[in-house]
Parts: structure tokens; C-alpha cells; sequence
């Protein structure tokens, strides 16, 4: 993976200033600033690159926050990876909301970013901005994240007018497998020049940013050149500025069958289960609870 840079490093020249209105009793400490939309904006103009990873409670995004990971991803990929549905459909607003403010409970630094799950923009832009309004209100997250082309434009301007950032994500959309055919890498030969009108559409409406995912190499850098905003990457090769892997696929919590683009970081399977194991025996063996333990 390329090496990540700290956005507030390349932040332009309007530097914040303190909260106006104060911060709130219980509002974290912040040393370092909140990553802001326009850090990324920043980042591709200054040629350096940023990193996303998915979260879903508290801790992971306490790690990740900490490790210094940009932009924090509460993805419907926990549809998958959490709840244990074999797509992201199934997830409802209700549990986007319960991951969403748990991972910004634990987060400082990052920006928390959150995906509308299907069946909650896709009727008007009113519906969009009510249930991006609940995962901001009640999830506590900086912004949404939005499946779909150009269609959706005048839901991405709604949105934005209504004070709500969106990262529009494009190329492969799992929210549409159905219609798709399946996991299939889209944008290829002459579709790429769809995938640039869509993110044009989409950046002209007020997208902050616009996330490929699985689209081939050449197409994702065709995307890149034609928008001022930043490009994320997953499995859409080195041209974009952000990367963004699921957090189980990049620390290997996971089973089954890895898709190409991941890399392995760990192996947290191995780990978990070798604790459990051990703990395991010690309880049979009575070796825990030792002297230290007990009260
Ligand atoms: O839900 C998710 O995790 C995502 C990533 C695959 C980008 O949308």
C-alpha cells in the first residue's frame, strides 16, 4: 500500500481557528484536529495520498484512529461482515446508526463517514435527507456515502445544500448485485467513459469525493483526471488518492475466498483462535483463574 500522509500536513492555508460556540462538555479531546473534507480535497492537490479503512464499534476505531487511518468507513459491508447476511441488503437505517455512533464514540482524528443503506435514498432526495439526517443526528458521523451514477446527481445536490457532505461511490455497487449479475469488475473498454460521466454528475452536484470500486486500472485514472474532487480506490489500481479496504480483508479475520485487490496486514484469525484455544485449556486444565486472579 502506498505510504498514507497526515491530511492537516497538506491542509490549505485557511487554517482553523477554536469552536465559536465552544465544544460541549462531553466533546473528546482533539489535538490534532479533525480530518476534514477539505484535507482530502488537499491531499489530491498537493499529490499525496490518504487511507480508509471500514469500522464498526468502538474499538477497531479507536485502533484505527489511533494508527492514524484518515477516513473511517462505517460501511453496509457490516450487513456482511458483522451481522452475518450473505449481502449488504439486508441492514437496516436503525443498525447503520447503532455501528455509526459507535465508531464515532471512538474516534478523535478521523472522519467518520457512514453508507446509506438500500432502501433509504433511492425513493427522492427527501428520503436521503431524512435518513442521512438520522445517521448524522443519532450516528454521529461527518458524512454519507452513497451508491450510484448520475442518476443520483440531484440527490447528491440535495443533500449537500442541506449542510450534508456525500462520497459518492461508483463502478462496482454491491447494493446493486442483483441488477449487476454478481461480484463483477465494471467500467471496462468502453463503459469507462460512463463511469467518468457519472463521477463528473456526481462531483458537479457537490460530491467531496468519489469511491471506485472494482474497475479497471486505466478506467479508475480516466475518472481521477476528469474531477477536481479526490478519487478512493478499491480494486481500482494506483491512480486515486484514498485506498480503502473492508477491516477484516486487511487485518485477515476473515474466511473464505479473498477478492485480488486485498492485501493481508495480519493474521487476526490466527491470533483470536490461538487465544481462545488457550484460555480454553487453561479453563479445563485449571490453570485460570491463577492466585492473581482472585479476589
Ligand atoms: O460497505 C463497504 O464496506 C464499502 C466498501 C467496500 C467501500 O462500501
Amino acid at each position: 500500500m502506498a505510504p498514507t500522509s497526515r491530511p492537516e500536513s497538506s491542509a490549505p492555508a485557511t487554517t482553523e481557528t477554536a469552536a465559536p460556540y465552544g465544544t460541549g462538555a462531553t466533546a473528546p479531546a482533539s489535538p490534532a484536529g479533525r480530518v476534514r473534507t477539505h484535507h482530502l480535497l488537499a491531499a489530491k492537490t498537493n499529490g499525496t495520498r490518504f487511507a480508509m479503512l471500514t469500522a464498526y464499534d468502538q474499538y477497531t476505531a479507536q485502533i484505527f484512529d489511533e494508527a492514524g487511518i484518515e477516513v473511517l468507513l462505517v460501511g453496509d459491508s457490516a450487513s456482511n461482515n458483522v451481522l452475518g447476511n450473505a449481502t449488504s441488503l439486508p441492514i437496516t437505517l436503525d443498525e447503520m446508526i447503532i455501528f455509526s455512533r459507535a465508531v464515532t464514540n471512538g474516534t478523535h482524528r478521523a472522519l467518520v463517514v457512514a453508507d446509506l443503506p438500500f432502501g433509504s435514498y433511492e425513493q427522492s432526495p427527501e428520503q436521503a435527507i431524512a435518513s442521512s439526517v438520522r445517521l448524522m443526528k443519532e450516528g454521529l458521523v461527518h458524512a454519507v456515502k452513497m451508491e450510484g451514477g448520475a442518476y443520483y446527481a440531484p440527490t447528491v445536490r440535495a443533500l449537500t445544500q442541506a449542510g450534508i457532505p456525500v462520497m459518492a461511490h461508483i463502478g462496482f455497487t454491491p447494493q446493486s448485485e442483483h441488477m449487476l449479475g454478481g461480484y463483477r469488475v465494471q467500467g471496462r473498454g468502453e463503459a469507462a467513459q460512463n463511469l467518468v460521466d457519472d463521477a463528473v454528475a456526481l462531483a458537479e452536484a457537490g460530491a467531496f469525493a468519489v469511491l471506485m470500486e472494482m474497475v479497471p486500472a486505466t478506467s479508475a485514472a480516466a475518472v481521477d483526471a476528469a474531477i477536481e474532487m479526490p478519487t478512493i480506490g478499491i480494486g481500482a489500481g494506483t491512480s486515486t488518492t484514498g485506498q480503502v479496504l473492508v477491516w477484516q480483508d486487511m487485518a485477515g479475520l476473515r474466511t473464505g475466498k479473498i477478492a485480488k485487490f486485498v492485501k493481508q496486514y495480519a493474521d487476526m484469525r490466527t491470533v483470536l483462535s490461538d487465544a481462545a484455544k488457550a484460555y480454553g485449556e487453561d479453563v479445563r486444565n485449571g490453570t485460570f483463574p491463577g492466585p492473581e486472579h482472585v479476589f
